[in-house]
């Protein structure tokens, strides 16, 4: 029943990832849940599809499918997680027009900030016509431990006025490779995928606690 979408039209701040991991944690937790993959590229849907447990997943891309589709599938399930397109396009208004929460990726850096700006002001928009639904979010992804962009990033965006997230994603080897795999951090062995495993977990609590 709820509708969780990964927005931002920067390309690379993880939407896809986040999203996968996102769909295969609530599947492990007995949800019913599915993915919808609103993005040219489909690499959430071929990801979904290479991992061995049948998790369903729809590709929807324009505008008028999104429309149709995403509120005919949130009434069979518990979750319906939307990994968003690049490009801030009538697509991704779509998408926000029947989302109940837009978790906007941000990777601490001036370009990803103005971005992430830009997608704010687009949830703005579908909050006005929309009695402020979705709610909206923020988190930092892919952050370089040991720098200091991430203090800066997290002083830029409270300015923008959106809740920011307390879990970090950290950038991590193991992360990147899962698509490669075939697989989730969840599968893969060793330190680095069980400490990125950790932090899905918290940002995944976080994500759920907003919509409860
Ligand atoms: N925490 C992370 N650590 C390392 N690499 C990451 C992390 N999150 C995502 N990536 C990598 O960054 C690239 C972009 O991620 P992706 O999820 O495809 O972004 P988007 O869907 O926003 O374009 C991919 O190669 C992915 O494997
Ligand atoms: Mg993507």
């Amino acid at each position: 029943m709820s509708v969780i979408a990964f927005v931002n039209q920067k390309g690379g701040c993880a939407k896809s990832t986040t999203a996968i991991h996102l769909t295969y944690w609530l599947f492990h937790k007995q949800r019913r849940v599915m993915l919808v993959d609103a993005d040219a590229q489909r690499s959430s849907s071929i990801w979904l599809e290479s991992l061995e447990d049948p998790i369903p997943c729809e590709v929807a891309q324009t505008p008028d499918q999104l429309l149709e589709r995403i509120p005919k599938l949130a009434s069979q399930y518990d979750a319906l997680i939307v990994d968003g397109p690049a490009g801030l396009s009538d697509a991704t208004k779509a998408i926000l027009l029947c989302s109940d929460l837009a978790v906007i990726p941000c990777q601490p850096t001036g370009v990803d900030l103005r971005s992430a700006a830009d997608a704010i002001r687009l949830i703005r928009q579908a909050q006005a016509t929309r009695n402020g639904t979705p709610q909206a979010a923020v988190f930092l992804s892919r952050a370089v431990k040991g720098t200091r962009l991430k203090d800066e990033a997290i002083g830029h965006l409270e300015n923008l006025g959106v809740p920011i997230l307390k879990t970090v994603v950290h950038q991590r080897q193991a992360v990147a490779d899962t698509f490669g795999q075939a697989a989730t951090v969840w599968e893969l062995l060793g330190k680095a995928s069980l400490e990125a495993a950790e932090e899905f977990e918290q940002l995944f609590q976080e994500i759920m606690a907003l919509l409860s």
